[in-house]
């Protein structure tokens, strides 16, 4: 944790709910107030003594585990940076954020949480909260049931949200002196290399059309199928359980020829759902 300051709240913190074996943690806060830096010190507080913990990473606009626009389960280890770890299991939002799509954002999280049995599960969320956020944050604390809630914020930004839940075990905690805010250019670079990453060893495959059962179309829209998988629409490959496999980029949709190219690292011979996003990525930027 080089380069990190651990304020002794935190330090604090971290102690209690490791003495005390706290199982689900619900981090809270806005963007930029050290919310994914809290989540590192207690995987790592954790591994220390021996605990493994699990991460749920729902903050789908900014990760610290997998692709943008998925909120994903994996396992801290001491010897590798979160973004080099591969996701135990993923659940598609199909968005950078979760304005109009708070359905799989709760769901998404709940999922994850009910495939892990760790110790302790510390569960990490995107900055909005204000507005939608709020009730996006009251209905994903009812989703967790955490065991406590780990509230970063400047004075009173959570108290409309903590207040209708003071009945929690809350730590306030006051983000560090050093944590920075990020421009909205850097998060959209930095939204792009998590893409790029991911795709850094995808291949182009061809799908059979027919096999294909299509998830996530526009409610009441009447684009054909066709349009609606417009080159560069970012998808998700799910098997016949409906696991997500991972991502995929649509290439070229051809009715006539009756398949789907697209680009992705998943092996294709699983894939029978695609679950289709609201992201579009240029292909020339990845
Ligand atoms: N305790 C801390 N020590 C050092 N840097 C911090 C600390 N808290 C936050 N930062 C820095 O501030 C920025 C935002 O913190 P981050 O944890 O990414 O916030 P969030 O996940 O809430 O958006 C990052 O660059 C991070 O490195
Ligand atoms: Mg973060």
């Amino acid at each position: 944790m080089e380069g990190i300051d651990i304020p002794p709240d935190w330090q604090r913190v971290a102690s209690w709910i490791l003495v005390h074996r706290l199982r689900t943690i619900l981090v809270l806060g806005a963007s930029d107030r050290g919310k994914s830096t809290f989540c590192a010190y207690l995987s790592f507080r954790a591994l220390h003594v021996g605990v493994k913990p699990a991460l749920i990473d729902a903050d789908v606009g900014q990760k610290d585990l997998g692709p943008p626009a998925t909120i994903t389960l994996g396992y801290p280890q001491l010897d590798q940076a979160l973004a080099a770890l591969k996701p135990a299991a993923m659940y598609f939002v199909g968005a950078v954020t979760p304005i109009a799509h708070l359905l799989p954002m709760i769901v998404g999280t709940r999922q994850l949480l009910d495939q892990t049995t760790s110790p302790l599960v510390i569960v990490n969320t995107s900055g909005l909260i204000s507005g939608v956020g709020e009730i996006l944050k009251a209905y994903k604390i009812d989703a967790v049931r955490p065991d406590a809630i780990v509230a970063l914020a400047h004075g009173q930004e959570l108290a409309p949200i903590l207040a209708a839940h003071r009945h929690f075990r809350i730590f306030h905690l006051t983000p560090s002196f050093k944590a920075q805010e990020k421009s909205m250019e850097l998060r959209r670079q930095r939204r792009l290399a998590a893409f790029r990453r991911y795709f850094s060893e995808a291949q182009e495959y061809s799908l059979p059309l027919d096999d294909l059962i299509f998830q996530r179309l526009p409610v009441d829209s009447d684009e054909p199928r066709s349009r609606l998988l417009a080159p560069g629409r970012l998808c998700a490959l799910a098997d016949e359980q409906q696991t997500v496999l991972g991502l995929a980029l649509v290439r070229d949709c051809d009715p006539k020829r009756g398949i789907l190219r697209v680009h992705s690292p998943v092996a294709a011979m699983k894939v029978r759902v695609v679950q289709l996003g609201e992201v579009i990525l240029d292909p020339a930027d990845l």
